[in-house]
Protein backbone atom coordinates (compact mmCIF):
# COMPACT_ATOMS: atom_id res chain seq x y z
CA UNK A 1 0.00 0.00 0.00
CA UNK A 2 1.50 3.39 -0.94
CA UNK A 3 0.41 6.28 -0.25
CA UNK A 4 0.35 7.54 -3.91
CA UNK A 5 -2.10 4.54 -5.14
CA UNK A 6 -4.41 5.44 -2.49
CA UNK A 7 -4.46 9.36 -3.50
CA UNK A 8 -5.06 7.92 -7.09
CA UNK A 9 -7.98 6.00 -5.96
CA UNK A 10 -9.75 8.77 -4.74
CA UNK A 11 -9.18 10.74 -7.45
CA UNK A 12 -11.17 8.04 -9.41
CA UNK A 13 -13.63 8.15 -6.79
CA UNK A 14 -13.24 4.52 -5.84
CA UNK A 15 -13.69 3.33 -2.12
CA UNK A 16 -11.19 3.17 0.04
CA UNK A 17 -10.57 0.08 2.37
CA UNK A 18 -11.22 0.28 6.27
CA UNK A 19 -7.24 -0.88 6.18
CA UNK A 20 -6.37 2.02 4.09
CA UNK A 21 -8.02 4.39 5.63
CA UNK A 22 -6.69 3.36 9.06
CA UNK A 23 -2.72 3.24 7.54
CA UNK A 24 -3.34 6.81 5.73
CA UNK A 25 -4.72 8.36 9.69
CA UNK A 26 -1.88 6.61 11.31
CA UNK A 27 0.84 7.79 8.74
CA UNK A 28 -0.03 11.17 8.66
CA UNK A 29 -0.45 11.40 12.91
CA UNK A 30 2.78 9.67 13.07
CA UNK A 31 4.44 12.15 10.32
CA UNK A 32 5.44 9.34 8.01
CA UNK A 33 3.16 10.79 5.55
CA UNK A 34 4.09 14.33 4.40
CA UNK A 35 1.37 17.08 4.15
CA UNK A 36 1.93 17.10 0.35
CA UNK A 37 0.66 14.10 -0.24
CA UNK A 38 -2.15 14.52 2.32
CA UNK A 39 -3.54 17.53 1.29
CA UNK A 40 -3.88 16.02 -2.60
CA UNK A 41 -5.78 13.32 -0.75
CA UNK A 42 -8.15 15.97 1.34
CA UNK A 43 -8.85 17.57 -1.72
CA UNK A 44 -9.77 14.22 -3.78
CA UNK A 45 -11.98 13.67 -1.10
CA UNK A 46 -13.54 16.99 -1.61
CA UNK A 47 -14.40 16.21 -5.26
CA UNK A 48 -15.12 12.48 -4.11
CA UNK A 49 -16.41 12.51 -1.33
CA UNK A 50 -16.67 9.72 0.97
CA UNK A 51 -19.58 6.94 1.55
CA UNK A 52 -20.82 6.17 4.89
CA UNK A 53 -19.03 3.49 5.59
CA UNK A 54 -15.80 5.63 4.42
CA UNK A 55 -16.88 8.68 6.70
CA UNK A 56 -17.58 5.73 9.81
CA UNK A 57 -13.85 4.34 9.22
CA UNK A 58 -12.04 7.12 8.85
CA UNK A 59 -13.96 8.91 12.27
CA UNK A 60 -13.00 6.08 14.09
CA UNK A 61 -9.39 6.08 13.20
CA UNK A 62 -9.36 9.52 14.37
CA UNK A 63 -10.72 8.84 17.36
CA UNK A 64 -8.47 5.85 18.36
CA UNK A 65 -5.06 8.75 16.92
CA UNK A 66 -5.16 9.27 20.98
CA UNK A 67 -6.73 8.56 24.39
CA UNK A 68 -10.58 7.62 24.42
CA UNK A 69 -11.74 8.33 27.44
CA UNK A 70 -14.28 6.90 30.00
CA UNK A 71 -15.65 8.92 31.97
CA UNK A 72 -15.99 7.87 35.00
CA UNK A 73 -19.03 9.77 36.29
CA UNK A 74 -21.46 7.42 38.27
CA UNK A 75 -24.07 8.95 36.06
CA UNK A 76 -25.22 8.95 32.40
CA UNK A 77 -22.89 11.29 30.21
CA UNK A 78 -24.02 13.26 27.61
CA UNK A 79 -21.71 15.85 25.50
CA UNK A 80 -23.62 18.29 22.97
CA UNK A 81 -21.92 19.90 20.16
CA UNK A 82 -22.68 23.25 18.28
CA UNK A 83 -20.50 23.15 14.64
CA UNK A 84 -20.55 27.49 15.47
CA UNK A 85 -21.91 30.24 15.61
CA UNK A 86 -22.55 34.08 16.42
CA UNK A 87 -23.74 34.97 19.82
CA UNK A 88 -24.02 30.86 20.19
CA UNK A 89 -23.98 30.94 23.76
CA UNK A 90 -26.36 28.00 24.57
CA UNK A 91 -23.60 25.65 26.53
CA UNK A 92 -23.70 28.14 29.32
CA UNK A 93 -27.87 27.14 29.38
CA UNK A 94 -28.46 23.83 28.36
CA UNK A 95 -25.34 22.72 30.40
CA UNK A 96 -26.76 23.78 33.50
CA UNK A 97 -30.68 22.30 32.74
CA UNK A 98 -29.28 18.98 32.10
CA UNK A 99 -27.55 18.80 35.18
CA UNK A 100 -30.53 20.19 37.01
CA UNK A 101 -32.71 17.15 35.56
CA UNK A 102 -30.00 14.51 36.50
CA UNK A 103 -27.62 14.27 33.60
CA UNK A 104 -23.99 14.40 34.36
CA UNK A 105 -22.48 16.70 31.62
CA UNK A 106 -18.89 16.47 31.57
CA UNK A 107 -17.97 18.86 28.53
CA UNK A 108 -14.99 19.91 26.77
CA UNK A 109 -14.78 23.23 24.70
CA UNK A 110 -12.76 25.13 22.46
CA UNK A 111 -12.09 28.63 22.06
CA UNK A 112 -13.66 30.81 19.44
CA UNK A 113 -11.59 31.11 16.05
CA UNK A 114 -12.21 33.60 13.02
CA UNK A 115 -16.19 34.65 13.47
CA UNK A 116 -17.80 31.99 15.78
CA UNK A 117 -17.27 32.48 19.34
CA UNK A 118 -16.06 29.70 21.80
CA UNK A 119 -17.33 28.70 24.97
CA UNK A 120 -13.78 28.57 26.90
CA UNK A 121 -13.13 32.21 25.99
CA UNK A 122 -16.68 32.96 27.32
CA UNK A 123 -15.91 31.44 30.61
CA UNK A 124 -12.16 32.80 31.04
CA UNK A 125 -14.47 36.22 31.32
CA UNK A 126 -15.78 35.05 34.98
CA UNK A 127 -12.64 36.58 37.49
CA UNK A 128 -10.69 33.19 39.07
CA UNK A 129 -12.20 30.58 36.61
CA UNK A 130 -10.26 27.96 35.31
CA UNK A 131 -10.51 26.36 32.24
CA UNK A 132 -7.62 24.44 32.46
CA UNK A 133 -8.91 21.49 34.53
CA UNK A 134 -6.71 17.86 34.94
CA UNK A 135 -9.36 14.74 34.11
CA UNK A 136 -9.26 13.49 37.55
CA UNK A 137 -10.74 16.85 38.70
CA UNK A 138 -12.57 17.41 36.22
CA UNK A 139 -14.73 14.31 36.52
CA UNK A 140 -14.86 14.68 40.01
CA UNK A 141 -16.17 17.83 39.31
CA UNK A 142 -19.15 16.26 37.46
CA UNK A 143 -19.51 13.83 40.22
CA UNK A 144 -20.32 16.83 42.48
CA UNK A 145 -22.13 19.09 40.42
CA UNK A 146 -23.97 17.30 37.52
CA UNK A 147 -21.64 19.58 35.05
CA UNK A 148 -18.23 20.99 34.33
CA UNK A 149 -17.23 22.66 31.48
CA UNK A 150 -12.91 22.80 30.61
CA UNK A 151 -10.87 22.95 27.73
CA UNK A 152 -9.38 19.41 26.39
CA UNK A 153 -7.32 17.44 28.86
CA UNK A 154 -4.82 14.59 27.68
CA UNK A 155 -3.74 13.77 24.25
CA UNK A 156 -7.55 13.82 22.09
CA UNK A 157 -7.22 13.23 18.90
CA UNK A 158 -3.76 14.44 17.60
CA UNK A 159 -4.98 13.22 14.39
CA UNK A 160 -7.76 16.28 13.98
CA UNK A 161 -5.02 18.78 15.02
CA UNK A 162 -3.09 17.48 12.13
CA UNK A 163 -5.88 17.32 9.38
CA UNK A 164 -7.61 20.36 10.52
CA UNK A 165 -4.77 22.78 10.64
CA UNK A 166 -3.52 21.03 7.27
CA UNK A 167 -7.58 21.56 5.68
CA UNK A 168 -7.95 25.26 6.93
CA UNK A 169 -4.82 25.80 4.87
CA UNK A 170 -6.18 23.89 1.78
CA UNK A 171 -9.14 24.87 1.46
CA UNK A 172 -10.72 21.54 2.08
CA UNK A 173 -12.55 22.48 5.05
CA UNK A 174 -16.09 22.33 3.54
CA UNK A 175 -16.09 18.95 2.51
CA UNK A 176 -19.31 17.13 4.97
CA UNK A 177 -17.42 13.83 5.39
CA UNK A 178 -14.49 15.64 6.93
CA UNK A 179 -16.50 18.12 8.92
CA UNK A 180 -18.43 15.09 10.23
CA UNK A 181 -15.59 12.89 11.07
CA UNK A 182 -13.74 15.94 12.58
CA UNK A 183 -16.41 16.78 15.06
CA UNK A 184 -17.36 13.00 15.45
CA UNK A 185 -13.87 11.70 16.45
CA UNK A 186 -13.59 14.74 19.22
CA UNK A 187 -17.01 13.46 20.57
CA UNK A 188 -16.21 9.61 20.46
CA UNK A 189 -12.82 9.78 22.03
CA UNK A 190 -14.49 12.21 24.41
CA UNK A 191 -16.18 9.08 25.87
CA UNK A 192 -20.28 10.54 26.39
CA UNK A 193 -22.81 8.17 26.45
CA UNK A 194 -25.16 10.34 24.39
CA UNK A 195 -24.33 13.23 21.91
CA UNK A 196 -26.42 15.93 21.16
CA UNK A 197 -25.37 18.13 17.93
CA UNK A 198 -26.70 21.08 16.95
CA UNK A 199 -25.82 21.75 13.20
CA UNK A 200 -26.22 25.90 12.65
CA UNK A 201 -27.54 26.86 9.30
CA UNK A 202 -27.89 30.35 7.81
CA UNK A 203 -25.07 33.01 6.61
CA UNK A 204 -23.38 32.79 9.64
CA UNK A 205 -22.83 29.05 10.25
CA UNK A 206 -20.75 26.63 7.95
CA UNK A 207 -23.55 25.10 6.26
CA UNK A 208 -25.36 27.56 4.60
CA UNK A 209 -28.30 25.86 3.08
CA UNK A 210 -31.01 23.19 5.05
CA UNK A 211 -30.26 20.40 2.62
CA UNK A 212 -26.21 20.62 3.67
CA UNK A 213 -26.81 20.81 7.01
CA UNK A 214 -29.67 18.14 7.19
CA UNK A 215 -26.93 15.91 5.37
CA UNK A 216 -23.86 16.64 7.53
CA UNK A 217 -26.55 16.16 10.64
CA UNK A 218 -27.54 12.61 9.50
CA UNK A 219 -23.95 11.71 8.77
CA UNK A 220 -23.01 12.68 12.04
CA UNK A 221 -26.01 10.92 13.99
CA UNK A 222 -25.29 8.11 11.74
CA UNK A 223 -21.70 7.62 12.50
CA UNK A 224 -22.62 8.22 16.83
CA UNK A 225 -25.12 5.24 16.36
CA UNK A 226 -23.02 3.33 15.07
CA UNK A 227 -20.11 3.58 17.37
CA UNK A 228 -22.60 2.92 19.77
CA UNK A 229 -23.61 6.18 20.97
CA UNK A 230 -27.24 7.77 21.47
CA UNK A 231 -27.01 10.58 19.30
CA UNK A 232 -29.22 13.21 17.82
CA UNK A 233 -29.49 16.45 16.26
CA UNK A 234 -31.24 19.67 15.71
CA UNK A 235 -30.83 22.11 13.25
CA UNK A 236 -30.95 25.72 14.39
CA UNK A 237 -30.99 29.01 12.82
CA UNK A 238 -28.25 31.40 12.23
CA UNK A 239 -29.30 33.56 9.69
CA UNK A 240 -28.87 36.18 12.60
CA UNK A 241 -26.50 36.19 15.56
CA UNK A 242 -28.73 34.51 18.54
CA UNK A 243 -29.98 36.63 20.92
CA UNK A 244 -28.63 40.16 22.26
CA UNK A 245 -25.32 39.78 22.63
CA UNK A 246 -22.25 39.00 20.87
CA UNK A 247 -18.72 38.78 22.65
CA UNK A 248 -17.51 36.89 25.83
CA UNK A 249 -18.79 38.92 29.27
CA UNK A 250 -21.72 40.19 27.39
CA UNK A 251 -23.30 36.20 26.42
CA UNK A 252 -21.91 35.03 30.14
CA UNK A 253 -24.63 37.64 31.28
CA UNK A 254 -27.38 36.99 28.70
CA UNK A 255 -26.81 32.69 30.07
CA UNK A 256 -27.33 34.02 33.13
CA UNK A 257 -30.38 35.79 32.67
CA UNK A 258 -31.13 33.10 30.35
CA UNK A 259 -31.13 30.90 33.17
CA UNK A 260 -33.03 33.29 35.29
CA UNK A 261 -35.92 33.16 33.22
CA UNK A 262 -35.27 36.88 30.77
CA UNK A 263 -33.93 35.19 27.84
CA UNK A 264 -35.00 36.81 24.12
CA UNK A 265 -37.58 34.53 22.38
CA UNK A 266 -34.92 33.16 19.50
CA UNK A 267 -32.25 32.22 22.94
CA UNK A 268 -35.26 30.14 24.68
CA UNK A 269 -36.71 28.32 21.98
CA UNK A 270 -33.09 27.00 20.70
CA UNK A 271 -31.43 26.58 24.32
CA UNK A 272 -34.78 24.21 25.23
CA UNK A 273 -34.73 22.33 22.34
CA UNK A 274 -31.13 21.37 22.81
CA UNK A 275 -31.31 21.12 26.71
CA UNK A 276 -34.73 18.80 25.88
CA UNK A 277 -32.48 16.84 23.46
CA UNK A 278 -30.28 15.96 26.58
CA UNK A 279 -32.40 14.51 28.76
CA UNK A 280 -34.37 12.57 26.16
CA UNK A 281 -31.43 10.80 25.03
CA UNK A 282 -30.47 10.26 28.79
CA UNK A 283 -33.61 8.51 28.95
CA UNK A 284 -35.57 11.42 31.29
CA UNK A 285 -39.10 11.11 29.14
CA UNK A 286 -40.71 11.86 26.29
CA UNK A 287 -39.45 14.85 23.98
CA UNK A 288 -42.77 16.67 25.46
CA UNK A 289 -41.65 15.69 29.17
CA UNK A 290 -38.20 16.55 28.50
CA UNK A 291 -39.40 20.63 27.55
CA UNK A 292 -41.43 20.94 30.34
CA UNK A 293 -38.50 19.87 32.49
CA UNK A 294 -35.96 22.00 30.96
CA UNK A 295 -38.77 24.74 31.46
CA UNK A 296 -39.18 23.57 35.29
CA UNK A 297 -35.25 23.73 35.88
CA UNK A 298 -35.18 27.18 34.82
CA UNK A 299 -38.42 28.53 36.54
CA UNK A 300 -37.44 26.73 39.46
CA UNK A 301 -34.11 28.34 39.77
CA UNK A 302 -32.09 25.08 40.15
CA UNK A 303 -30.56 25.11 36.35
CA UNK A 304 -28.95 28.46 37.90
CA UNK A 305 -27.91 26.80 41.09
CA UNK A 306 -25.70 24.31 38.90
CA UNK A 307 -24.48 26.83 36.97
CA UNK A 308 -23.41 28.60 40.49
CA UNK A 309 -21.56 25.46 42.05
CA UNK A 310 -19.78 24.68 38.11
CA UNK A 311 -18.32 28.46 38.99
CA UNK A 312 -17.61 27.57 42.42
CA UNK A 313 -15.74 24.53 41.44
CA UNK A 314 -13.66 25.98 39.23
CA UNK A 315 -12.42 28.66 41.11
CA UNK A 316 -14.72 31.63 39.56
CA UNK A 317 -16.41 33.86 41.57
CA UNK A 318 -19.92 33.35 42.16
CA UNK A 319 -21.40 37.05 42.54
CA UNK A 320 -21.30 37.18 38.90
CA UNK A 321 -23.94 35.56 39.00
CA UNK A 322 -25.81 38.95 40.80
CA UNK A 323 -23.53 41.42 40.15
CA UNK A 324 -22.89 41.79 36.37
CA UNK A 325 -19.88 44.29 37.20
CA UNK A 326 -17.57 42.10 38.39
CA UNK A 327 -17.34 40.38 34.73
CA UNK A 328 -14.42 42.69 32.61
CA UNK A 329 -16.18 46.07 31.39
CA UNK A 330 -15.45 48.06 28.11
CA UNK A 331 -13.25 51.39 28.31
CA UNK A 332 -15.17 52.43 24.85
CA UNK A 333 -19.38 51.81 24.38
CA UNK A 334 -20.03 53.21 21.29
CA UNK A 335 -24.25 53.85 20.18
CA UNK A 336 -25.29 52.70 16.62
CA UNK A 337 -28.10 54.46 15.64
CA UNK A 338 -31.11 53.34 12.08
CA UNK A 339 -30.10 54.98 9.21
CA UNK A 340 -33.80 55.09 8.22
CA UNK A 341 -36.92 54.06 9.16
CA UNK A 342 -38.78 50.77 8.68
CA UNK A 343 -38.52 47.38 9.87
CA UNK A 344 -35.32 45.42 10.27
CA UNK A 345 -35.72 42.78 8.00
CA UNK A 346 -32.13 40.66 8.05
CA UNK A 347 -28.60 41.13 10.09
CA UNK A 348 -25.89 40.08 8.36
CA UNK A 349 -24.55 37.18 10.83
CA UNK A 350 -21.43 36.16 9.58
CA UNK A 351 -20.45 40.15 9.13
CA UNK A 352 -21.94 40.60 12.89
CA UNK A 353 -18.79 37.77 13.93
CA UNK A 354 -16.44 39.48 11.84
CA UNK A 355 -17.02 43.12 13.26
CA UNK A 356 -17.06 41.36 16.68
CA UNK A 357 -13.69 39.71 15.72
CA UNK A 358 -12.10 43.50 15.25
CA UNK A 359 -13.47 44.85 18.39
CA UNK A 360 -11.58 42.51 19.81
CA UNK A 361 -14.15 40.04 20.71
CA UNK A 362 -12.75 36.80 18.60
CA UNK A 363 -9.85 35.68 17.17
CA UNK A 364 -8.61 36.91 13.85
CA UNK A 365 -5.86 34.55 13.68
CA UNK A 366 -5.13 31.53 15.89
CA UNK A 367 -2.68 32.81 18.53
CA UNK A 368 -4.03 36.50 19.04
CA UNK A 369 -5.49 37.15 22.38
CA UNK A 370 -9.38 38.08 23.01
CA UNK A 371 -10.15 41.01 24.78
CA UNK A 372 -12.80 39.95 26.98
CA UNK A 373 -14.93 43.13 27.32
CA UNK A 374 -15.44 43.63 23.53
CA UNK A 375 -18.57 42.67 21.52
CA UNK A 376 -22.10 44.18 20.64
CA UNK A 377 -25.45 44.36 22.21
CA UNK A 378 -28.26 44.68 20.55
CA UNK A 379 -31.27 46.87 21.41
CA UNK A 380 -33.25 45.36 17.96
CA UNK A 381 -33.50 43.04 15.80
CA UNK A 382 -34.81 41.10 13.06
CA UNK A 383 -38.83 42.03 12.84
CA UNK A 384 -38.46 45.23 14.85
CA UNK A 385 -39.84 48.60 13.58
CA UNK A 386 -37.60 51.37 13.92
CA UNK A 387 -37.32 54.92 13.51
CA UNK A 388 -34.14 56.89 11.89
CA UNK A 389 -31.91 57.90 14.15
CA UNK A 390 -33.30 55.52 17.38
CA UNK A 391 -30.46 53.44 18.71
CA UNK A 392 -30.16 49.83 17.69
CA UNK A 393 -26.69 48.49 18.91
CA UNK A 394 -23.86 49.56 21.24
CA UNK A 395 -20.23 48.28 20.32
CA UNK A 396 -18.45 47.15 23.43
CA UNK A 397 -14.47 47.31 23.28
CA UNK A 398 -11.37 47.99 24.88
CA UNK A 399 -9.07 47.37 22.57
CA UNK A 400 -7.17 49.63 20.20
CA UNK A 401 -9.09 49.60 17.27
CA UNK A 402 -10.49 52.03 14.96
CA UNK A 403 -14.09 52.07 16.41
CA UNK A 404 -15.34 54.73 14.19
CA UNK A 405 -14.88 52.85 11.04
CA UNK A 406 -15.97 49.80 12.58
CA UNK A 407 -19.21 51.24 14.24
CA UNK A 408 -19.47 52.54 9.80
CA UNK A 409 -18.83 48.84 8.82
CA UNK A 410 -21.74 47.67 10.81
CA UNK A 411 -24.28 50.19 10.12
CA UNK A 412 -24.13 47.91 7.02
CA UNK A 413 -25.04 44.97 8.36
CA UNK A 414 -28.62 46.07 9.11
CA UNK A 415 -31.05 44.94 6.11
CA UNK A 416 -34.37 47.36 6.42
CA UNK A 417 -37.75 46.76 4.67
CA UNK A 418 -41.26 46.85 4.58
CA UNK A 419 -43.51 44.61 7.20
CA UNK A 420 -43.83 41.86 4.35
CA UNK A 421 -40.02 41.31 3.52
CA UNK A 422 -39.43 40.19 7.29
CA UNK A 423 -38.56 36.68 6.93
CA UNK A 424 -40.42 33.74 9.44
CA UNK A 425 -39.06 33.40 12.26
CA UNK A 426 -37.76 29.34 12.76
CA UNK A 427 -35.46 29.04 15.42
CA UNK A 428 -35.25 25.22 15.68
CA UNK A 429 -35.68 24.08 11.86
CA UNK A 430 -35.58 20.38 12.72
CA UNK A 431 -34.39 17.59 14.71
CA UNK A 432 -32.49 14.83 12.91
CA UNK A 433 -33.09 11.35 15.59
CA UNK A 434 -31.27 8.86 16.09
CA UNK A 435 -31.51 6.42 18.53
N1 LIG B 1 -15.61 22.02 13.64
C1 LIG B 1 -14.72 21.03 13.75
O1 LIG B 1 -14.35 20.62 14.84
N2 LIG B 1 -14.25 20.47 12.61
C2 LIG B 1 -14.64 20.85 11.39
O2 LIG B 1 -14.18 20.29 10.41
C3 LIG B 1 -15.56 21.90 11.28
C4 LIG B 1 -16.04 22.47 12.44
Amino acid sequence: MTIYEIITKKKRNAELTADEINWVTAGYTSGSIPDHQMSALLMAICFSSLSERETSDLTMAMARSGDMLKPDTGGFNVDKHSTGGVGDKTTLICAPIAAACGVCVPKMSGRGLGHTGGTIDKLSAIPGFRTDLGYDEFIGNVRKAGLAISGQTGELVPADKKIYALRDATATVDSIPLICSSIMSKKLASGADGIVLDVKVGDGAFMKTISEAEKLAEMMVRVGNKAGRKCTAILTDMSKPLGKTVGNALEVIEAIEALKGNAPKDLHEVSAAIAAEMLFIAGKGSREECISMSEKAIADGSALERLREMIILQCGDPKVIENYELLPQAKVKREIFAEKSGYICGISCEETGIISAKLGAGRLSKEAAVDLSAGIVFDKTVGDHVEKGERIAVLHTSSDCDIESIAEEFGKVFHYGEKNDIPEEKNVIKTVKGY
